[in-house]
């Protein structure tokens, strides 16, 4: 059987990885600088995540969600605890587009609506109304036409109230950092301001966490950075399980459940809670999200030395660096000539940093270095 070929590929496999390097079957060493496009927080193979998840799938690695899960309420109150979110309620699922894909049906749930107000350059995922909500209709298929969507521009604040005092929208979605679409931070006073208007017109205020949250943004939640921006419901995902397949929906208190509204098979497995107490310990151990704050802006400083940079954007260590033509080609070269993985987006012009919340800065030092010598020696982008 061959694969199904969705997939451009790099012509490297790496087969063993350790904090923020990975190795391919040679015994090359690559410096990840993409975290396996956001995912890996806490850095390949840590030993307390090797040691958790090792241990629960030679007690128990599955049982469904109709018997007690201890693990699943541990997980929650940690999480509860790191986030400072203590009073909000957990629903766990595998993944990104799920946990938003869920977090669109419990708003519609709540106020009966139907459309999503979403922004432009926006990214949710690829399941029915996540893929709806992502301003990009390449990925979008017919059956997923069928949810009304509007994308704005968050600057467009006249077009979002006007949209919103329609009263027709279920929920507003928003990513507090836009990954994919270039790193991009929103603007606080606008959100806070929409939030405002969401509260008026009983539409749900989702934050997208899923790329920018977990401490990713020097922050627990990216969201956070705005005082008394409170969304309705948080969206996790990548950063949450290091690479084990785990999404979380943080909800408002003020929702209240009922038995069948939202389920899942996998969601919450004890593997999967396991990977994710895990990574909540070590980020609390390893004090990650004020570690991750301080070096970047280090590195975000040491940018700014780098001639020829249009512009760096981002926090912590999620950073967007623009050039003023397209990137491909000198992102290729910092991988096969430095050995440097680095994220892409969908602007051509973006390179985008997403290492693990773990680097070390001689790491940070090793790509200021082999990316000013590309950055020399590359005669036109
Ligand atoms: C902001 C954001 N939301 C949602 C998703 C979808 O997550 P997943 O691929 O786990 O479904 C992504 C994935 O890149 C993302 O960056």
């Amino acid at each position: 059987m061959k694969l199904f070929d969705v997939y451009p590929l790099y012509d490297i496999e790496p087969v063993k990885g350790y904090g923020a390097y990975v190795y391919d079957g040679a015994g090359n060493r690559y410096l990840d600088l993409y975290g396996g496009h956001a995912v890996i927080s806490i850095g390949h193979a840590h030993p307390t995540y090797v040691e958790a998840i090792s241990r629960q799938v030679s007690l128990l690695g599955f049982y469904s969600n109709s018997v007690q899960n201890k693990l699943q309420q541990e997980l929650a109150d940690r999480l509860g605890e790191q986030s400072g979110l203590h009073d909000h309620q957990l629903f766990l699922i595998n993944s990104g587009a799920e946990a938003n894909e869920n977090a669109l049906k419990l708003a519609s749930f709540h106020n009966n609506r139907s459309a999503v107000l979403a922004l432009k350059k926006g990214f949710h995922g690829r399941t029915s109304a996540a893929v709806r909500a992502t301003d990009n209709p390449r990925i979008q298929a017919a059956i997923n036409q069928g949810i009304e969507v509007t994308y704005l521009e968050l600057e467009d604040l006249d077009a979002i109230r006007n949209h919103l005092l329609s009263k027709k929208y279920t929920a507003f979605i928003v990513e507090a950092i836009q990954g994919i679409g270039g790193i991009h931070v929103a603007d606080p006073s606008a959100l806070l301001q929409v939030r405002e208007w969401c509260r008026e017109t009983d539409t749900l205020f989702i934050s997208d966490e899923i790329q920018c949250g977990y401490g990713r943004s020097g922050m627990f939640f990216a969201y956070q950075a705005i005082p008394d921006l409170e969304p309705d419901l948080v969206t996790v995902a990548k950063g949450m399980g290091n690479g084990f397949p785990i999404g979380g929906l943080l909800i408002h208190p003020r929702f209240k459940a009922w038995h069948g509204m939202l389920g899942t098979t996998f969601g919450g497995s004890h593997l999967a809670c396991a990977a994710g107490i895990a990574v909540l310990e070590v980020i609390e151990k390893e004090k990650l999200v004020e570690k991750t704050a301080q070096l970047g802006q280090y590195l975000m400083e040491r940018l700014t030395e780098v001639p020829g940079l249009v512009e760096i954007r981002g926090r912590g260590l999620m950073v967007g660096i623009e050039l003023d033509g397209p990137v491909a080609a000198l992102r290729k070269r910092l991988l096969f000539e430095k050995h440097i993985f680095t994220g892409s987006s969908s602007d051509p012009n973006v390179i985008r940093l997403l290492p693990p919340l773990n680097i070390q800065k001689v790491q940070l030092n090793e790509f200021l270095q082999a990316f000013t010598e590309i950055m020399q020696s590359t005669p036109a982008l």
